[in-house]
């Protein structure tokens, strides 16, 4: 059982903020104390000593996590690297049969190599959300044309896909936390 956890994550549009309220929730629930903390809104960064795991997320865009958890990965990759640590990301390919595999590639597996040292006890990809409100023009039309073929030709796209998996997210932090 691991007593006290930290999770700190990046997001830009505030999924992933969600979905670090649904694990810190369930975690809480279980017993464990779990510190939280969005990467954007903390410096210094917090230190990774003294907790039994550091779960590290972000949400995905244009195939790149947020910088500030990149950051806090490269600045404590020592510290890190004594701890255990779980990844996961939140990601609109996620959400798409085709996709998954190339998501998981380049959004996590990819990341001891780029910070060794790191050693992911384990990691999640979380299906995202895509919420056209939120987006300028351009950005939609982006996205749009990101989502499209997932839907028949000429099919309304609707305002907002969702695919977080909640009972898969939290099955992930039970178990990483027991
Ligand atoms: C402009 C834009 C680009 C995106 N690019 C990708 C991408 O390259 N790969 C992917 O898996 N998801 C992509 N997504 C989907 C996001 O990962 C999804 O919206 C996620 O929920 C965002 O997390 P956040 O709300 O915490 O920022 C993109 C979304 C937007 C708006």
């Amino acid at each position: 059982m691991m007593n006290r956890v930290l999770i700190c994550y990046g997001t830009r549009y505030g999924s992933t903020s969600e979905v670090v309220q649904e694990m810190s929730q369930t975690a809480r629930e279980l017993g464990v104390q779990v510190d939280v903390v969005n990467l954007e809104n903390e410096t210094p960064f917090p230190e990774p000593e003294g907790y039994d795991l550091v779960i590290i997320g972000s949400g995905i865009r244009a195939g790149q996590w947020k910088k500030e958890p990149l950051k806090f990965i490269e600045q404590k990759l020592k510290s890190l690297s004594k701890t255990k640590v779980a990844l996961f990301v939140v990601s609109g390919y996620a959400g798409n049969p085709d996709k998954v595999a190339e998501a998981q590639a380049e959004y996590l597996d990819s990341m001891p190599e780029k910070y060794p040292g790191l050693s992911p006890i384990s990691t999640a990809l979380i299906g995202g959300v895509f919420e056209f409100k939120k987006y300028n023009l351009v950005i939609r039309a982006l996205v749009k044309n990101i989502v499209k073929n997932q839907y028949p030709p000429n099919a309304e796209i609707p305002e907002k896909i969702d695919f977080r998996d909640w009972d898969m997210i939290r099955d992930w932090i039970t178990g990483l936390v027991q």
